[in-house]
């Protein structure tokens, strides 16, 4: 493999017991952060997973994440940019490509993994999996009016859907467009494709996968519990 897959764990309040961040919610009684890191270990481009942890749980997570998989963990920094600039720092110099990739989407089967790799190591800067987006989505402004449920909010304009995507995780990138990127220490994104972006490199987009969906919301994790039998 030539491929390095770091994932930021390392959110304020992350602990190992219950009632924690989302990396650690527990699906079919393990941590989301197992479960995504199983099927990132899966792919056969990953040669090694870089884990951004609290610095006081480094050693928890180490351990959590032994049985499942080599891993290296890391402390990760203040803000998401700082874990992920902290995972980086650990990837060796002949890896050439880099994923980032997100705990809470557990499910995400190792072939997306491996399109997305594949997609970088074809000449791709930077690339991101998709979906269409299958709501209508509306742009809203307060009405100033009170609603039953605080100000009331009016629709200003219906947003074209077909030219919309939602964004998945793993992101993929030539390992000196993320490192460039992340020195120029550009202001805050959600997401490490936006700093990307922001610089000005393009941001090539295949296609995503329902099994790599975002495990937030309680319906969610109802979800992948049932997905588990195909996932
Ligand atoms: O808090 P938020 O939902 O934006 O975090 C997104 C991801 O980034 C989470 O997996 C979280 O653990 C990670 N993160 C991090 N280091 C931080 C803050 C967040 O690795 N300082």
């Amino acid at each position: 493999g030539d491929v390095a897959v770091l994932v930021p764990a390392a959110g304020a309040g992350l602990r190992l017991g219950p009632g924690g961040p989302k990396a650690l919610r527990l699906l079919a009684g393990e941590p989301l952060l197992v479960h995504a890191v199983r099927r990132v270990a899966a792919a056969p481009s990953v040669r090694l997973i870089i884990v951004a942890a609290p610095a006081a749980d480094v050693e928890a997570v180490r351990a959590l994440l032994a049985p499942v998989a080599p891993v290296t963990v890391v402390a990760g920094g203040a803000e998401r940019q700082h874990s992920v600039a902290a995972a980086l720092a650990a990837v060796p110099e002949d890896v050439g490509v880099v994923l980032v990739h997100d705990a809470a989407r557990a499910l995400t089967p190792p072939e997306l993994v491996e399109s997305v790799a594949a997609a970088v190591r074809g000449g791709c800067a930077a690339v991101i999996p998709v979906l269409p987006v299958v709501d209508t989505i509306k742009e809203v402004g307060s009405a100033g009016a009170e609603g039953p449920s605080g100000p009331a909010e009016v629709v200003l304009g219906t947003v074209d859907r077909a030219v919309l995507r939602s964004v998945q995780t793993p992101q993929g990138f030539r390992r000196d467009v993320l490192a460039a990127a992340h020195a120029a220490g550009l202001a805050a994104h959600t997401d490490d494709a936006g700093m990307v972006e922001k610089a000005g490199i393009p941001v090539t987009c295949v296609p995503g996968s329902d099994l790599a969906m975002k495990i937030t919301r309680p319906l969610d994790l109802v979800i992948a519990e049932a997905l588990l039998h195909v996932a």
